[in-house]
């Protein structure tokens, strides 16, 4: 949700700040803009409403300077339009602002400016912090003074990078909530929301904190906190390969992280597996077998795709641990004053480790004594780093805006932990022996799966031509059919309606009929004849029906269906949406969509 990028070194920055923004398109993509400066000072800034594409063609050739900084916007404050793009400036065009986050006071700061006689230029609480470092920058202050000044007066999250053309050799970036992540290279200095701007220049970083400063210079930087106290920071090595963050051949990014599941799968079970006691070994959790065992109760928390994998996770900890577990919205726990207990554990899962709504779930939990684990794919982000342990997905990075391959390995991850949680409890050595070989079993049957995709994607035709798609399934069916239905709305604009279907006769059986289509799971499980009375019950009303499951029904029930491989029954989640997601993609580039980057949506919400 809004990228920010900056640079100092000998290069031309303009270059290389275009491209970092092009690898945090997926933060945000209505507006985007650059201000450089040289060595001798002179600012100059272009931004424009659209993409980063748009903005480089607006920046002219002659655009010089070795210091800059740089944005893509997903608006909050005010419409998406060239004035409300980042970065913003003082009255002077002495300093100029990209800012990721909200300022809350940001109104009763502008009418304070703006009683002092500042005229602003944009409808963003951003700009504001513009107005407020120039009027600390006063003569002979530096600019990490400034910066830490105008913070003082600032409520909200912030992840800022700051230029100012009086003195063109530094930048200063802090941090608040919004994530800032320092790249060191030779004689040259990079920041960013993310390491996926930096990784093409250089593998060392540092991440800062939240209530952190830096002041970056070609040959260096400087941490301290809020009240100017120097913080000791070690670089650490990013081990993100530069290729993560291409296609790879593919034609979008979706694309490419749907093909990339199976290796990614072997990445988050890679190392864990025990064969001797059939269990799995999960080092970062921080908690002991006796402490595991005093567990009543689990609780996740996550928001969009990360909740629905949460769900699939509920219902694993359940089955083979024979814990009482519920998934819950990340966004809806923390108002509804929840009630915390000792013996209840509760895990976030998060991709980006960034959601704002999830970070918040979790210092709720924790701020009432309570203990949370995280399941997430990205090391060191903020959601990591509030939790007490957790589980890592080491899934690569994700691009694409519409999640596919996190949703999957978060399933894998509270697998592990399921079976982890049930082989200190009840769990028989033999059905853990057997968990165990469908969780190695599970790239191959994902590859078995993806080999089917020119059916799937003559069938997404096909299906995307309806306005609507109701998406059923039970029990462990229905996380599967609630993501299924998210895939489809988020990058093919579809309405889609996810129900159990136990539920359907209840009411939304009044919705189907020749131009509403159903996509049902039916596994082979103990289910499968209900769920076939369902088929039944749809077809009676003239409802075209794709299956996904273990087999295809009779032709009676289903027009079309979608074959996966068997794999163990608790394990049928895994592997029973991938299918939809090839569906969803499909659907989308069918309908000509913008797949990577749907209309309204950004890939981390780090805001309420
Ligand atoms: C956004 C994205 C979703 C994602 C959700 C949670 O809404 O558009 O695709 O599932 O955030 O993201 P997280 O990074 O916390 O898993």
């Amino acid at each position: 949700m809004c990228g920010i990028v900056a640079y100092i070194g000998p290069k031309d920055a303009a270059p290389l700040l275009l491209e970092g923004l092009q690898r945090l398109e997926y933060r945000g993509y209505d507006s985007a803009g650059i201000a450089v400066c040289g060595r001798t000072g002179g600012l100059r800034l272009r931004k424009v409403k659209g993409r980063v594409a748009d903005l480089a063609e607006a920046v002219p050739a002659r655009f010089k300077g070795t210091a800059g900084i740089g944005h893509t916007r997903w608006a909050t404050h005010g419409v998406p339009s060239d004035a409300n793009a980042h970065p913003h400036l003082d009255a002077a065009q002495r300093i100029a602002v990209v800012h990721n986050g909200i300022i809350e006071n940001a109104d009763e700061l502008r009418a304070r400016l703006a009683a002092d006689g500042t005229a602003f230029a944009s409808e963003t609480d951003s700009e504001v912090l513009a107005h407020l470092v120039a009027a600390h920058a006063g003569e002979g202050v530096a600019l990490e003074d400034a910066v830490r000044q105008a913070l003082a007066h600032v409520v909200g999250t912030y992840g800022v990078a700051v230029l100012d053309s009086a003195q063109p050799d530094r930048v200063v970036v802090a941090r608040n909530g919004s994530p800032i992540v320092l790249g060191i290279g030779e004689k040259e200095m990079f920041a960013a929301s993310d390491v996926a701007a930096l990784v093409r220049y250089t593998r060392q970083v540092v991440h800062l904190d939240d209530g952190e400063l830096a002041v970056v210079r070609a040959d260096g930087f400087r941490t301290f906190t809020e009240d100017a106290r120097a913080t000791a920071k070690e670089p650490s090595t990013v081990d993100w390969e530069v290729g993560s963050y291409d296609t790879g051949g593919h034609e979008h990014f979706l694309a490419k992280e749907i093909h990339e599941q199976p290796d990614a799968v072997e990445r988050t079970l890679r190392g864990r597996l025990d064969d001797r006691f059939h269990t799995a070994h999960l080092g970062g959790l921080n908690l002991d077998a006796r402490e595991l065992r005093a567990i009543r109760r689990v609780k996740i928390l996550g928001c969009g795709s990360a909740y629905y994998a949460g769900e699939a996770g509920a219902q694993l900890i359940e089955e083979l641990a024979r814990v009482p577990a519920h998934a819950e919205p990340a966004s809806e726990f923390r108002y509804r004053n929840p009630v915390i207990e000792a013996d209840t554990l509760y895990v976030a899962v998060s991709q980006s480790g960034e959601t704002y709504d999830t970070l918040a779930a979790v210092q709720e939990v924790r701020r009432k004594g309570g203990r949370v684990l995280g399941v997430v794919n990205t090391v060191g982000s903020a959601i990591a780093r509030a939790c007490d342990g957790g589980i890592y997905l080491h899934a690569g990075p994700e691009v694409s805006v519409a999640s596919t391959k996190a949703f999957t390995c978060t399933a894998v991850a509270f697998a592990l932990l399921a079976l982890h949680l049930g082989r200190i409890r009840d769990l028989s050595p033999a059905d853990g022996r057997r968990i165990c070989a469908g969780l190695k079993a599970l790239p191959d049957r994902i590859r078995e799966i993806l080999a089917q995709e020119e059916r799937i994607a003559q069938l997404a035709a096909a299906y995307a031509k309806h306005d609507g798609m109701m998406f059923v399934g039970r029990v462990r069916g229905w996380p599967v059919a609630r993501e299924g239905a998210q895939k489809l709305k988020e990058v093919s604009y579809v309405h889609a309606e996810a129900y159990p279907a136990s539920e359907l006769k209840h009411g939304p059986l009044a919705l189907i009929g020749p131009g509403l289509p159903t996509v049902a799971v039916v596994p082979d499980d103990e289910l499968l004849d209900k769920n076939l009375t369902t088929l039944g019950e749809i077809r009676a009303r003239g409802g075209r029906v794709l299956t996904v499951g273990h087999r295809a029904p009779d032709a009676r029930l289903a027009d079309d269906s979608l074959v996966v491989p068997r794999s163990e029954p608790e394990l049928d989640p895994l592997l029973l949406g991938i299918p939809l997601q090839l569906l969803a993609y499909h659907a989308a580039v069918a309908l000509g969509r913008d797949v990577d980057r749907p209309r309204n949506l950004a890939k981390s919400v780090t805001v309420e």
